[in-house]
């Protein structure tokens, strides 16, 4: 037997219909926000994700689904959606556009080859917004309040985690502030965070090992060390959010796993799904669009993961809807058939071709949660009418055909 490849799932019945019922809370509340949805490619050339996501990420460094086309293209299956959503803004020349915003949401599968596990797949979708051209504080909060907006929608409980990443102003000062803190407890901190002081050392804060993560309680904050534009946005934040009454937690360690980010980055994160516990990420990419050789154009945005939510989101009672119509003779099909096309222009139909007993029409028309089970039998077939039983007010009738 033909199986799916590890780390990819199927999705039918119950959990396709809450998969659908994620992507229209959210595509629905991102509408109210201003985004209008854009498609790009799963497929894009592998430089544009090592120019933006970056060299030293995991991702690039090891989970890209990269191969040769049959045209000798160096491709990749995308991991993530901001870099092809940024490179589509630029091929549009929308970049130009200085004076105006723009805002897209998006939907789709992403590709990783991480180890899978729960809540870790290879094949997983997210659900994104990128908003180009606004570079007020005023955005970042904006996208945290859609998102908490998207969550309470769908009935979902999570904690909120913010930092700062700095700019290129206040950075290069404090990475070497950094370096000179790991080199001095190197011999101490894992195989990983040796590699990462020299590639980037940054994500050496992110270290999941308990024995590096108490080295960093004294490492130097990011936070503690902003220029004073991204001090006074971070500070800004915070208090917009205070405002808000919406609840979140400064991790001076967040630093997100994609290279992009500058100013705000943000997390939220899911205490009843395991240890995937990261429901939504995002932040502020100011320089992403002219480092993929567009101009200058301030970003932000975020993505959450479909199948991490799933597993929080319960769906509301799905009402019984629609008929089910059926015939107990063959010489009635042709009739019925008619009627459910004509039927079909304002209802939901599921219409059984083989003719069956009346017990078993019913157990049909169960089975496809229908509201009403239609059904012609030899009297009626005689009688011009057909027999109708409401299943949810546990009623029966018959009516004429041509009324039906
Ligand atoms: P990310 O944090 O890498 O950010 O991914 C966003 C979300 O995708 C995560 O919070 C998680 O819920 C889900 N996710 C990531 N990897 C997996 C996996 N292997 N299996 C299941 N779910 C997963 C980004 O991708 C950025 N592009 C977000 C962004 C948009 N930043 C700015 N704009």
């Amino acid at each position: 037997m033909i199986k799916a490849l590890r780390g990819m799932k199927d999705l039918t019945f119950e959990e396709s219909e809450r998969f659908v019922h994620i992507v229209t809370t959210a595509t629905n509340i991102a509408k109210r926000y201003g985004y209008s949805y854009i498609e790009t490619p799963i497929l894009e050339e592998t430089k544009l994700f090592k120019r933006s996501v970056g060299e030293s990420s995991d991702i690039v460094g090891k989970e890209m689904y990269q191969f040769e086309d049959k045209g000798g293209n160096d491709v990749c299956m995308r991991p993530e959606g901001t870099a092809g959503v940024v490179r589509a803004f630029i091929q549009a020349k929308l970049d130009r556009r200085q004076n105006e915003k723009f805002k897209f949401c998006y939907y789709g599968a992403m590709f990783r080859y991480e180890r899978p596990q729960k809540g870790r797949l290879r094949e997983f979708h997210q659900f994104g917004c990128e908003s180009f051209g606004e570079g007020s504080v005023y955005e970042d909060f904006t996208i945290i309040d859609m998102i908490g907006d998207i969550f309470k929608a769908l009935g979902i409980g999570y904690s909120l985690k913010i930092n700062s990443l700095g700019c290129p102003n206040c950075m290069p000062q404090y990475r070497e502030n950094l370096i000179s803190f790991l080199n001095g407890c190197k011999d101490e901190l894992c195989s990983d965070c040796n590699r990462r002081i020299d590639t980037n050392p940054i994500r050496v804060l992110d270290c999941k090992n308990e024995k590096c993560q108490s080295l960093l309680v004294s490492s130097p904050k990011l936070i503690d060390n902003l220029c004073s534009s991204c001090n006074s946005d971070f500070k800004k934040l915070v208090e917009l959010l205070n405002l808000a009454n919406i609840e979140f937690e400064i991790d001076t360690n967040l630093v997100r796993g994609l290279d992009y980010y500058n100013k705000t980055a943000f997390e939220f994160v899911s205490s009843s799904i395991g240890s995937q516990s990261a429901i939504a990420g995002g932040g502020r990419y100011d320089k992403l669009v002219e480092f993929l050789d567009g101009k200058t154009t301030p970003a932000v945005g975020f993505a959450l993961g479909i199948e991490r939510i799933m597993e929080l989101v319960s769906m509301p009672n799905i009402e019984r809807d629609g008929y089910y119509m059926g015939a107990m003779d063959s010489e009635v099909i042709d009739t019925l058939f008619a009627l459910a096309h004509k039927k079909r222009e304002s209802e939901k139909v599921t219409l059984e071709y083989t003719p069956k007993k009346l017990k078993a029409h019913l157990k049909g028309a169960d089975r496809v949660n229908a509201r009403y089970c239609a059904v012609i039998g030899e009297d009626e077939f005689k009688n011009g009418t057909i027999w109708i039983k409401d299943l949810s007010e546990r009623k029966e009738s018959v009516v004429l055909i041509s009324e039906f």
